[in-house]
């Protein structure tokens, strides 16, 4: 069933910075691939291009649903959707520095596995594989431990996490102020 009022207006989403609840929490799974889920897809491809990422989680659109979207070169044509996915990373371990648009200005050096493999359904709820190697692999697991609620700040080394400090505590602060505002209107 789907009425009017059942339909989720996902046309606002906005990109969410840390420590927003939404990113710190694992993500549902998605029961139904109706309209709204499209729109939903719409919506983050536009907010990844307008961040200039190459990737966006559903909690970084503020979202606590299992869909993520990659774009190697950033396009909106190019981006594809995964939903509900699960990934089968392998091969030799290679680390690079990552950023993330839920954490501006924050980077570090990640180890990731070289090669992966995902497992997803489509707009249409068709499921289809992929395997990746590369960045493609890269993104595909960073895409999908936002869905975990794991961000890179969880994965970066000693050194990095000091250098993030007083950026993550600024961030805090800005959603504290964010939260205050809201909450006097
Ligand atoms: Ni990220």
């Amino acid at each position: 069933m789907n009425s009017i009022i059942n339909m989720v207006n996902y046309m606002n989403c906005k990109i969410t910075h840390f420590p927003e609840p939404v990113l710190l929490k694992a993500a549902q799974p998605i029961e139904t691939i109706d309209e709204s889920i499209g729109q939903l897809a719409e919506r983050m491809k536009e907010i990844m291009v307008e961040q200039k990422g190459i990737g966006l989680a559903g909690p970084q659109a503020g979202v606590n649903l299992q869909i993520f979207v990659i774009s190697l070169d950033g396009t909106k044509e190019n981006a594809k959707v995964y939903i509900n996915p699960k990934i089968d990373p392998s091969g030799p371990m290679n680390t690079m520095e990552e950023g993330c648009l839920s954490l501006p200005g924050i980077y570090g050096k990640i180890p990731r596995y070289s090669r992966c493999t995902v497992h997803a359904l489509d707009l249409d709820g068709k499921p289809f594989s992929d395997t990746g190697e590369g960045l493609y692999a890269r993104a595909m697991q960073h895409e999908y431990d936002h869905l975990q609620g794991v961000m890179i700040k969880d994965r970066m080394g000693e050194a990095a996490k000091l250098r993030a400090r007083r950026i993550l505590k600024r961030l805090q602060e800005d959603y504290q102020k964010k939260q205050s505002s809201q909450g006097s209107k």
